[in-house]
């Protein structure tokens, strides 16, 4: 494997999956792919939203991005995006596990059955299937051709900073984080997994947040401010890359200095 910088981060005629890629990080993430030479595909639930960002892109980097609609909290509708990536892909070398949400409640005891089911689907049970199927089609094929493979979930800090607001999810995202350790002991050694836990990034989800509190508890952080989007790609460029080759079963914080 080259150690040349340039080569180490290049995507060339690699293809990859990026859930939740229409907007806010995911966006970002399928942009940078683009640009490093990746063949992308898209996925979340406005197929409209999909083909707006992959026009853009493309505009952007000259490669086609390709898009497909799929609700991640749905067990059948995560089986055939896999089935569809792959063929339209011709194979997938990196998944990035990147669509989720955390829906406001008023109290726990609130916190109805079909809330419960969404954040949990949607957050853990449609990266988990997603997982399962491209990470054991990516072992099987790297068995045979020698390619392999990287899934890049995307978690939260509130996995290991657990605040009243977003118990559903924090429970959510604290199980993929130990899912990721599972599944890079289940792929390895050709199929690495790893996983980003953004802190707070500026982002549709921020919309909803209560300025004033966010304001207060930035003080409290290293960098002092809320991420932007286009931060993140970094780390996701690392994992998706050659750049990682020993890395795998990894949890990384991406946060701005969250204080421990
Ligand atoms: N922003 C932050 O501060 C922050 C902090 C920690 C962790 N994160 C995590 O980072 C990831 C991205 O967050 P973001 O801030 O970029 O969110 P965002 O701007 O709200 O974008 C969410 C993306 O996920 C898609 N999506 C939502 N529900 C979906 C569903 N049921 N099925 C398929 N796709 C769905 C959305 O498209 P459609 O609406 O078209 O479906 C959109 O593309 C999430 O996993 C989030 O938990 C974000």
């Amino acid at each position: 494997m080259s150690t040349d910088p340039r080569q180490l981060f290049d995507l060339s005629g690699r293809r990859i999956l990026v859930t939740g890629g229409s907007r806010g990080l995911g966006k970002e993430m399928a942009r940078v792919f683009s640009l490093a030479g990746a063949d992308v595909m898209i996925a979340s639930r406005s197929l409209d939203s999909c083909r707006a960002t992959a026009d853009a892109i493309s505009a952007e980097s000259g490669r086609a991005v390709k898009v497909h609609a799929c609700h991640v909290g749905r067990w059948n509708e995560v089986d055939e995006l896999a089935e569809v990536a792959w063929n339209e892909l011709g194979g997938v070398d990196v998944l990035v596990n990147n669509a989720g949400k955390s829906p406001l409640y008023e109290s726990v005891a609130a916190i109805d059955e079909k809330l419960w089911d969404s954040v949990i689907g949607l957050n853990l049970k449609g990266p988990f299937r997603l997982s399962a199927l491209l990470g054991t089609r990516m072992a099987e094929r790297a068995r045979t051709t020698g390619v392999t493979g990287s899934i890049v979930n995307i978690s939260s800090i509130a996995a290991i900073h657990p605040t009243p607001d977003v118990i559903p999810y924090t429970a959510a995202k604290a199980a993929l984080n130990a899912m990721t350790i599972g599944f890079a002991q289940t792929f390895g050694p050709h199929v690495r997994v790893n996983c980003i836990m953004p802190g707070s990034f500026r982002t549709d989800i921020s919309k909803a947040w209560n300025w004033d509190l966010v304001d207060q508890a930035m003080k409290r952080i290293a960098m002092r401010r809320v991420g932007e989007p286009h931060e993140i790609v970094g780390a996701a460029l690392f994992l998706a890359s050659d750049a990682s080759s020993y890395t795998t079963g990894a949890v990384f914080t991406v946060d701005g200095g969250v204080p421990t």
